[in-house]
């Protein structure tokens, strides 16, 4: 472990720095406009949708406790809280930067932060392997050699990752490029993140993880920590940053108006070209980056985004019939180098019951295979059931080559770079993976929070 305990002047200098990430240039979305003139149909009881802060990971201290929030379901929730914040705050980095994090633990348990999707070393990772004591520090200290991309933190704290995270430990990470600068996306108050998830609580309000052994189901949603909350929208377009932040809820969205979303990124950053879908699937552990038109909604309009399997309404977009940000979607976005077969290695994983892979539940210190650095190799997903099982790899990006059986079809929302791919009953997905970053130790598991907590879940080494 490097854990030190954190000097009082330390912890003051984490918080000036917290409070001056706040006021930084090209931050995303800030607090709503103002209401007036938005005359009757403003229903005043809907939360304004949160846009978390934006900070820097450049000496910033993230604290982890127990905290109290607002969920805009009438009354405060207790709940586990990063910053005292839930969603925590959103990171925002370039690439070429080194992060410098002082986890500080105030939970009255173990725990410790993976940065889902970022590329770092093993010591970096945050993987079940690591944990920070009550009233301990871990210090983490990466340099950012990926491209842009919206990452998510969370806890993956050995048997209590579903718990932290259900309890409200979770945020955003935003890497930057001079690639995704020159597109000149909608910014400011037109990049929205939307962190979604799922939640229950009690009879006083506060969150409860009541997980049954098929994952967690919450009664409702909340996107970056409300419930149904409003945003006021411009006429014009909005990106969207979206992540699946529930521990087992998978959602299908789509728009009320039956407009059409544009889907430029995903886990791993842009796609070579946009995509226009009426529909996105996005599992646990899944991102999207997404531009909606919303040059027709008028003043007093309303369009919801939602989720047609839960038949839930996520977020209201209201109209302030006021000129937003036009934007013309380039023919290119990127280049994605594609990784060429034929792999000389084929690993297969079963994804068996709601605890193992391979027959086996993952044990601390047991390694199970070994991966040589910079090789391609063809990652096979199967499953016997139990699914969903979002598959998700630390340590590399994948690109996905087939599914076969079940939706018996990759979409196009899975392009590009991934790390987390959906396998559902009866489907077997196939990956090209290349470990580029570093040689140590990483896992791969479900990302069904319950099935990585019960054991599906394996490590191996980079060598
Ligand atoms: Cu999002 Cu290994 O986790
Ligand atoms: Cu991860
Ligand atoms: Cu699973």
């Amino acid at each position: 472990m490097h854990s030190r305990s954190l000097s009082r002047r330390d912890i003051l200098k984490g918080s000036a720095l917290l409070g001056a990430g706040l006021g930084f240039a090209g931050a995303l979305a800030q607090p709503p406009p103002s209401r007036k003139g938005l005359g009757v149909g403003l229903d005043l009881a809907r939360p304004f949708l949160r846009i978390p802060p934006v900070v820097r990971p450049d000496g910033l201290v993230l604290r982890c406790a127990p905290g109290v929030v607002d969920l805009g379901v009438g009354q405060p929730a207790r709940c586990l809280a990063y910053n005292g914040l839930l969603p925590g705050p959103t990171m925002l980095a370039r690439r070429g930067e080194t992060a410098t994090i002082a986890l500080r633990n105030d939970l009255p348990e173990e725990t410790i932060t993976h940065w889902h999707g970022m590329v770092v070393d093993t010591p970096n990772d945050g993987g079940p392997q690591l944990h920070v004591m009550p009233g301990e520090t871990y210090n983490y200290q990466f340099p950012i050699i990926q491209r842009a991309c919206l990452n998510f933190y969370h806890p993956h704290t050995h048997l209590r990752t579903g718990y932290q995270v259900n309890m409200g430990m979770a945020g955003g990470f935003i890497v930057r490029d001079a690639e995704e600068d020159a597109l000149r996306l909608p910014s400011g108050r037109y990049e929205v993140p939307l962190v979604i998830r799922d939640a229950s609580v009690d009879a006083n309000g506060d969150l409860i993880y009541n997980a049954g052994s098929s994952g967690f189901v919450g009664d409702f949603s909340l996107v970056n920590g409300q419930r149904f909350p409003r945003l006021l929208v411009d006429r014009g377009f909005y990106r969207f940053r979206i992540v699946n932040g529930a521990n087992a809820r998978v959602f299908r969205l789509a728009l009320s108006n039956g407009g059409t979303f544009s889907v430029i990124g995903n886990d791993g950053g842009l796609l070579e070209r946009a995509v226009t879908l009426s529909e996105v699937v996005i599992a646990n552990g899944e991102r999207l980056d997404v531009l909606i038109d919303l040059s027709s909604v008028r003043l007093g309009d309303r369009v919801f985004l939602r989720c047609l399997d839960a038949n839930w309404n996520l977020v209201e977009f209201f109209g302030t019939g006021q000129p937003g940000q036009l934007y013309q979607i380039p023919g290119t976005l990127s280049t994605v180098e594609r990784l060429q077969g034929p792999a000389t290695v084929t690993r297969l994983f079963s994804f068996d019951g709601m605890s193992r892979i391979n027959g086996r539940r993952w044990e601390m210190g047991r390694i199970d295979f070994q991966v040589p650095l910079g090789v391609v190799e063809r990652w096979r997903f199967e499953t016997g059931g139990n699914a969903p099982h979002p598959v998700h790899v630390h340590g590399a990006s994948f690109q996905v080559v087939s599914r076969s059986g079940g939706r018996g079809q990759v979409f196009p929302w899975e392009a590009g770079w991934k790390d987390t791919v959906l396998l559902l009953d009866r489907e077997n997905v196939e990956v090209f993976v290349r470990f580029d970053g570093y040689r140590g130790e990483y896992v791969m598991h479900c990302h069904k929070l319950e099935h990585e907590d019960m054991g599906m879940m394996s490590s191996f080494v980079v060598v």
